[in-house]
């Protein structure tokens, strides 16, 4: 069986829409990309230094029919087989602007929609084309898998392609979040994570010990706020910063300016700690169900020093590594044709509404 899958996203700040033909069954699906669009709406949300929702909708909406001409319009739509669009988790009015698109091309063209989660979009990514060796189906099973992104951090046990269950997950911020956060403390362009990563290549990890969070907690799951906030009372106590009013993170009233050193040691020290924790409770998971491989997605694997500790590791322990080539892993359409499909084969038929706390 073979379906050729249209792939929409907008469930946050990129537009995504994507061509993927799609086959072979639960046991070994395949995918081949054959276009991958993204349009990223960095330069709209960096001013107010995080994703604004309506912003976000106005435009997804430009940016959907622009990137629908882009992948062929009509002429490819003879072509298709089926219409996946991401129906949550993620912001509503972003999300309702895929959902309304795809029904206008169900309209229009006739062919059939379905929904799809973003997060096993993300879960599902290390089946997408990669350029290290592919893994056969029954050894790769059970797996431990990490999700974190900019919302998200989990960890799931994943018995088979269709089969989870959630072992554990953040109780305050997403790792994401929390690059985002102190990426912004330091006054780092927006989107803060890839800034911080850049950043944190200079500076010392060990330099200063930040905490580990829920590090040696039984439980599987993760607490990143406080990690967050011992940043901000860090440069406080040196003088870089004022304590926040409530929640709120105030960088505008910083006293002096922070030397790039200091700057490159808090970015690596912050690091080192939300990645030791992640890789710590990642690996114990693994260990204590016997998982065959680990499998890491979402935006924050792009990361190549939570990449590289995980490798590590997972070669130690002798198991598996799987995550998807870098540009799968933020936001893309790619990963939603290929849950849309994956939706499919499991006959899992998810409303075609926006769903902005929809689990996986
Ligand atoms: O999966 P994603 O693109 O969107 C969501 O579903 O949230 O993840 C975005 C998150 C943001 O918090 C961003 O700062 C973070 O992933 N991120 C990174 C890196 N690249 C993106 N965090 C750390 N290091 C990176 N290289
Ligand atoms: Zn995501």
């Amino acid at each position: 069986m073979k379906k050729i899958i249209l792939g929409i996203e907008t469930s946050c700040d990129e537009t995504g829409l994507a061509l993927v033909l799609a086959s072979g069954g639960l046991a070994s699906p395949k995918f081949k990309v054959l276009k991958n669009l993204v349009a990223s709406q960095i330069k709209i949300h960096e001013p107010f230094g995080g994703v604004v929702p309506n912003l976000a909708k106005r435009e997804h909406l430009k940016n959907l029919p622009i990137l629908f001409r882009k992948i062929g319009g009509g002429r490819v739509m003879e072509k298709l087989d089926l219409i996946s669009v991401t129906v949550g988790p993620g912001l509503e009015p972003a999300l309702w602007t895929g959902i309304t698109f795809s029904k206008e091309l169900r309209k229009k063209y006739g062919k059939s929609v379905i929904g799809a989660n973003h997060l096993e979009g993300h879960l599902y990514s290390f089946l997408l084309p990669n350029r290290t060796k592919k893994i056969k189906a029954p050894t790769l099973f059970p797996a431990v898998a990490l999700i974190v992104s900019g919302g998200h951090t989990i960890l799931l046990l994943v018995k088979d392609l269709k089969t989870w269950k959630k072992l554990g997950e953040t109780r305050d911020d997403a790792v994401g979040e929390a690059f985002d956060k102190v990426a912004r403390l330091l006054k780092l362009p927006y989107p803060g994570g890839p800034a911080l990563e850049k950043l944190a290549r200079k500076g010392n990890p060990h330099g200063i010990e930040f905490p580990r969070p829920m590090i040696y907690d039984k439980n599987f799951d993760f607490s990143f706020s406080g990690l967050k906030t011992s940043v901000l009372y860090y440069l406080r106590d040196l003088g870089y910063s004022h304590q926040p009013s409530a929640n709120r993170v105030n960088v505008k009233k910083s006293l002096n300016p922070i030397p790039q050193t200091l700057m490159a040691n808090i970015a690596a020290s912050f690091q080192a700690a939300a990645i030791e924790v992640l890789t710590k409770k990642t690996m114990r998971a693994a260990r204590e169900f016997g998982a065959k491989s680990v499998m890491l997605s979402g935006g924050v694997a792009a990361n190549k020093s939570l990449r590289t500790e995980l490798k590590k590791e997972t070669k130690k322990m002798g198991v598996n590594f799987l995550v998807a080539d870098q540009k799968y892993n933020t936001d893309n359409a790619v990963m939603i044709a290929a849950a849309g499909y994956m939706a499919y084969l499991r006959k899992k038929k998810y409303p075609l509404r926006a769903n902005g706390n929809l689990e996986v």
